[in-house]
C-alpha cells in the first residue's frame, strides 16, 4: 500500500484506547486545532501543516507527505499544576517508538546523535491537554531545515531505508498511552533517555554550567540551579555550540561583506 496517513492505513493499527476517534486531512494549518474539544484518545494527522508550529512560537514546517506529524487529545486527572513534565515523559516515548538510542534533549526534543528527530509541543487549556508530535520520518538530508539550532536527521536517514509512517505513527500512539497511564497513577518518574545530563550546557543567553539532570519537577539543574522550560528557551550541548556560533558568525561575516 502506497505510505500515507489516512485512515484506512493507520486505523487498524491503534492497539488500545487512544487513536479514536482518527481525524485525517491531507494538508490543515495544524493538526493541534483538529484535536482541540475533542474527548480523551482522539487523534489527528496529516500530510503537511500550513501553518505548524513548536515550542516558543518557533514554525514547524515538514515536507508532504515526509513526516508524522499528529496531535493527541488528552483529558488528565493530574493536577495542572503538576502536568509540566509530561511532555518529556511523551518525549521519551516517542525515543522509545523511534530509534533505539534516542534520546531527549530537555525540554522537548528528541535526538540521535545530537541531531533532532522529532519534537513535542504540550498545550493546555482549561484542564485540556493536546500534545503534538512532529517526527522526521522519510525526509531527505535536503528536506531538513538547514541552519537549524540543533541540527535535523530523519529516521530515513538513520536507516538508510523509508519508513512505514502510519505503523510509526501507531507505535508512537501506543508508547504514549502506556507512559500516560503510568503518570496519571504515579507522577512524573523521572528521565531516563537524558542526553543532558553529565555535560557542560549552554543556556539562551550565553549562561553555561554543569547539568546534572532534570528534578521531581521536570526541570533542568544546572549547577545546582533548576530552571523551567518558562525561562530557558533552548539548550545546547557546549561541544555544539561552539559549532553552532562558529556558523552564526560565518553568516554574519559574510552578510557583512
Ligand atoms: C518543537 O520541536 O518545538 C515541537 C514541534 C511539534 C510539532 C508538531 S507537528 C504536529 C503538531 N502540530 C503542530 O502545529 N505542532 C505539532
Amino acid at each position: 500500500m502506497e505510505d500515507s496517513l489516512r485512515p484506512e492505513a493507520v486505523s487498524p493499527l491503534f492497539r488500545g484506547r487512544f487513536g479514536h476517534p482518527y481525524i485525517y486531512r491531507p494538508s490543515c494549518p495544524s493538526t493541534q486545532e483538529l484535536v482541540r474539544g475533542l474527548g480523551e484518545g482522539a487523534v489527528a494527522s496529516c500530510e503537511q501543516q500550513t501553518a505548524g508550529r513548536g515550542r516558543m512560537g518557533r514554525a514547524w514546517i515538514s515536507p508532504w507527505g515526509a513526516g508524522v506529524l499528529f496531535s493527541l487529545a488528552l483529558e488528565p486527572s493530574t493536577p495542572p499544576q503538576q502536568l509540566p513534565p509530561f511532555g518529556l515523559v511523551v518525549a521519551e516515548a516517542v525515543c522509545e517508538a523511534c530509534w533505539p538510542d534516542a534520546q531527549v534533549r530537555w525540554p522537548n526534543d528528541v535526538v540521535v546523535a545530537g541531531r533532532k528527530l522529532a519534537g513535542v509541543l504540550a498545550e493546555l487549556r482549561e484542564g485540556r491537554l493536546v500534545v503534538g508530535v512532529g517526527v522526521n520520518a522519510n525526509h531527505a538530508p535536503e528536506e531538513l531545515p538547514p541552519g537549524a539550532r540543533v541540527p535535523g536527521t530523519s529516521l530515513r536517514i538513520l536507516r538508510a531505508a523509508p519508513v512505514d509512517r502510519a505503523q510509526l505513527l501507531a507505535d508512537i500512539v501506543a508508547s504514549i498511552e502506556a507512559r500516560y497511564a503510568g503518570f496519571e497513577r504515579y507522577g512524573f518518574a523521572g528521565l531516563e533517555r537524558d542526553e543532558l545530563r553529565g555535560r557542560r550546557v549552554e543556556l539562551a543567553g550565553g549562561a553555561t554550567g554543569l547539568c546534572t539532570g532534570v528534578d521531581e519537577h521536570g526541570r533542568l539543574v544546572v549547577d545546582g540551579r533548576a530552571h523551567t522550560s518558562a525561562e530557558v528557551t533552548a539548550v545546547l550541548v557546549c561541544e555544539d555550540a561552539r559549532e553552532y556560533h562558529a556558523v552564526e558568525a560565518e553568516a554574519e561575516c559574510q552578510e557583512g561583506s
